[in-house]
């Protein structure tokens, strides 16, 4: 079995992988630690977890387990590696956005590789140490990807996309506050989101200059999940656009494209996304959703590590959805 820890066991991301790895055929969690609730059971925070698992979250670390997730905020996990030892062995897994940019992908003697199986696929398997992409990130580039493939996202890119309350974690703030987030819906860092350069590296990647991406990223009344409408000029037809999009995700056993309408709900609690497109005069409107928590960050986190191990793409990750 693959010995896995996880680092910030407290948080949502590090909920949802305990939740994920407990049904994993081929791990066991060796650790969860947490800096607040050390020597605490886990089902007193995960509540939902009462009755299926006994673990306690602990201060201690092993340091020769396989696998390391870190569920960190930005900024703690570089803090982290710098303060505590592990094995050459020990393959990482960071879900912040600290190493995703090429800039921030080497410290301290380790290389991490930007785990986007939709796009690398054959680097994460070789990877030791993996930046986990962000969830707009994930939900933005599913959408845009095939068409950086093939060259074609060279006209501004118009994206919207509206997240659920979980995107932000659990620590509360004003605008996550259930009286702000109920019954309401605003905007945050219109045109400057943080996940803009993560998004932008990928597309030079692929069609070799830079896309101007007009982004407007919305708080949502409503806990999981990620709806993105991304449209740019796109002057071939809709059945080119489909068979572009279906090529690029051969290969992509989580991302289906859909020739029906999609709604946010058939991606929820699930590893999936799923992309529509509509073709509109000269625009192709491409619409993606995505579960933030678990293709946004630890399903995805998950698949990674399945990959890095050489197991099946999808062990773990059949998960049955919340669609009512
Ligand atoms: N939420 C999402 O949808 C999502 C999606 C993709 C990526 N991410 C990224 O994943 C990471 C974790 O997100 P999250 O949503 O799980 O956040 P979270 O719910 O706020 O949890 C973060 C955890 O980190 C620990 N922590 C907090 N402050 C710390 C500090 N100063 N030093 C060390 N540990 C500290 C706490 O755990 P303990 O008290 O147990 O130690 C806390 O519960 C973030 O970098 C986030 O951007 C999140």
């Amino acid at each position: 079995m693959i010995k896995a820890g996880i680092v910030g066991g407290t948080g949502y991301t590090a909920g949802e992988l305990i939740r994920i790895l407990l049904f994993h055929p081929k791990v066991e969690i060796d650790f969860i630690k947490s800096t607040t609730k050390a020597g605490q059971l886990v089902s007193e925070t995960h509540q939902d977890l009462t009755g299926t698992t006994a673990l306690s979250f602990t201060d201690k670390l092993n340091p020769e387990v396989d696998v390391l997730f870190l569920c960190l905020g930005h900024g703690n996990s570089k803090k982290f590696l710098e303060e505590n030892y592990f094995s050459d062995y020990t393959k990482i897994i960071d879900l912040s956005n600290d190493f995703r940019l090429k800039n921030n992908s080497h410290f301290i003697g380790k290389d991490f590789v930007y785990g986007f199986p939709e796009l690398q696929k054959e680097v994460v398997k070789k990877a030791n140490h993996i930046a986990n992409p962000g969830c707009f990130a994930t939900a933005i580039q599913l959408a845009l990807l095939p068409l950086a493939a093939d060259k074609k996202l060279q006209n501004d890119v118009h994206i919207n996309a509206i997240t659920g309350s979980t995107g932000a974690g659990g620590s509360l703030s004003a605008t996550s506050h259930f009286s702000w987030r109920n019954n309401n819906i605003s905007w945050y860092k219109p045109f400057t989101h943080q996940h803009l350069g993560e998004i932008g590296e990928s597309i030079v990647s692929l069609q070799q200059n830079e896309a101007n991406l007009i982004f407007i990223p919305q708080r949502g009344n409503f806990t999981r999940g990620i709806f993105v409408t991304a449209y740019t000029k796109f002057e071939s037809s809709l059945e080119d656009a489909y068979e572009l999009f279906e090529s690029f995700y051969a290969n992509a056993p989580f991302t289906h494209i859909s020739k029906k309408e999609i709604h946010l709900k058939q991606v929820v609690n699930t590893n999936h996304c799923h992309i529509h497109l509509h073709k509109h005069n000269n625009l192709l409107l491409v619409t993606s959703a995505i579960d933030n928590l678990i293709k946004g960050a630890s399903g995805q986190a998950i698949q990674n590590m399945n990959l890095m191990f050489g197991l099946d793409e999808k062990a773990g990750l059949q998960l049955k959805g919340n669609y009512f």
